[in-house]
């Protein structure tokens, strides 16, 4: 697969994650009846954006000839990875969190993008 191929498959997986993100944020404060018809669906959403973005963003490292010890900035968005990884099971199991998930799902969706971009370290 191409470079550009790679960042199609991590974008869209990338997008996919937030927007299951916001659907597991808002179904954590909502009643049983919704939480019944859309926590399947936006679980498995969550798990395969999570696959894309894994799949699309180690792809990109090796079409980039990034291998072996990871520069720092690939270590923060891995962390960032795992974090949205477990933050919407949390979502849903801890509603008092949902405000935090919220913003920190944004603030963390930036700082990778920056990472991306700027490769500060
Ligand atoms: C497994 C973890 C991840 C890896 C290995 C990874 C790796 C990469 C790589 C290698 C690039 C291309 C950089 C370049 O072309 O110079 C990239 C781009 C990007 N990544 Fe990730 N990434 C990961 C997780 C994330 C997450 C969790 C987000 C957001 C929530 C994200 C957002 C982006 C964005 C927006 C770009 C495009 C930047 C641009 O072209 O303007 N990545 N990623």
């Amino acid at each position: 697969m191409s470079y550009s191929l790679y960042k199609v498959v991590h974008l869209l997986g990338v997008f996919i994650v937030i927007m299951a993100m916001g659907g597991a944020i808002v179904l954590g404060t909502a009643n049983e009846e919704a939480r019944s018809r859309w926590k399947k669906l936006a679980m498995i959403t969550h798990g395969s954006g999570l696959a894309l973005a894994l799949l699309g963003g180690f792809g990109l490292l090796a079409r980039m000839g990034i291998s072996g010890m990871w520069p720092g900035w690939v270590f923060v968005k891995v962390l960032i990875w795992l974090t949205l990884g477990g933050a919407a099971t949390l979502a849903l199991r801890v509603p008092r969190f949902s405000t935090p998930l919220w913003w920190g799902s944004i603030l963390l969706a930036g700082v990778a993008t920056y990472m991306a971009n700027y490769k500060p370290f």
